[in-house]
């Protein structure tokens, strides 16, 4: 289970500036962030697509705190549909978006005004938005942000987290025809009043979501790097006579690169692409998921 002292770090802003200041973290980070700009990115998708992978682009960023930061946030997306149109990278093209980079814990409605230009500008470049999940105080203001937002733009995604004990009855709402939702196991730090606490229980947890999706008439998108997660989503796939392009498997930039490439053979499979100079939160969260990534990060102090 991810390490809760990492996922409290992940929030800290003395350890932020602890982390971010040694430079030697940088050789670390680049393991699952793309790159701290738009450039570095491109070059990513651009190999990726070689590979037969799709993509969905993050801008690092969260927990805005200042309006003029959301709108920065906003205008980065802008540019980045911009240029993927520009450079033909649009094709089948994601773009992740976090509402507390929007703004939406200074003001829902400036979250939404930011999230609805973000929709607009994806929907013409030809590309597709997904609303990442955070932490369970803002499922409520995402969902309902996520259904006004569908309102104009049906092709919007949602990231809902199996950990989350209301999460069952969230996928029932959401497994309709056009529905687009990422299944994940949930990476913050949850009290057990309303999350389940060990990996056995969250993974069962998760194996009932995947059944409701696969079950359902939405697409459904298995945000999962587990090997068992995937071949139980293969064998619901077979048993319902579910169609390789009805549903599609998502992993993150860094994260089992070989097995993508493996999936992408007989599969829609999608690869999480961060960037941007804000990669703090993102990254500890990658090191929280898994002692060895710890272990690695700091073997690069002392190796040096
Ligand atoms: P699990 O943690 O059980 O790991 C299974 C195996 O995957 C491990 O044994 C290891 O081999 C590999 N692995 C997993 N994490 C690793 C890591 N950090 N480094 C190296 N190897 C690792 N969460 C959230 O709360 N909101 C969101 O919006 C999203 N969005 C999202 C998008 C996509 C595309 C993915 C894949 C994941 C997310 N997540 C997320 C993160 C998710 O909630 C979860 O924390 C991670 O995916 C880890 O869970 P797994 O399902 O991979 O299983």
């Amino acid at each position: 289970m991810p390490n809760p002292l990492l996922l409290a770090a992940a929030r800290s802003d003395r350890m932020r500036g602890l982390v971010t200041s040694v430079p030697l973290t940088r050789g670390v980070v680049d393991r699952f962030v793309a790159g701290e700009d738009l450039e570095a990115a491109t070059g990513v998708v651009r190999e990726l697509a070689g590979a037969g992978l799709r993509v969905t682009l993050d801008h690092l960023g969260e927990d805005t705190a200042e309006r003029a930061q959301a709108e920065a946030t906003r205008d980065a997306y802008l540019a980045m549909f911009a240029a993927f149109e520009e450079q033909g990278l649009n094709d089948g093209a994601d773009a992740s978006v976090k509402l507390s980079a929007l703004g939406q814990a200074l003001d829902e409605d400036l979250a939404f005004d930011n999230a609805s230009e973000i929709c607009a500008a994806a929907g013409r470049a030809g590309m597709t938005v997904t609303l990442d999940m955070e932490d369970h105080t803002t499922v409520d203001s995402t969902l309902e942000i996520l259904g006004k937002l569908r309102a104009e733009f049906p092709w919007v995604g949602v990231a809902i987290q199996a950990m989350l004990r209301r999460t069952e009855g969230d996928l029932r709402d959401l497994a309709h025809e056009g529905s687009r939702v990422r299944l994940v196991k949930g990476a913050y730090a949850e009290p057990a009043s309303v999350a389940y606490q060990g990996k056995p229980e969250i993974d069962r947890a998760y194996v009932r979501g995947l059944r409701t999706l696969m079950a359902g008439s939405g697409y459904p998108m298995i945000g999962s790097h587990d090997p068992r997660i995937i071949e139980i989503a293969q064998a619901l796939a077979a048993t319902l006579g579910r169609p390789a392009e009805s549903y599609e498997f998502q992993m993150l930039y860094g994260i089992r690169a070989a097995e993508q490439r493996r999936l992408a053979e007989a599969h829609q499979m999608r690869v999480y692409v961060p960037y941007g100079a804000d990669w703090y939160g993102y990254f500890m969260r990658r090191l929280a998921e898994r002692p060895a990534n710890l272990a690695f990060f700091l073997r690069s102090f002392v190796s040096r």
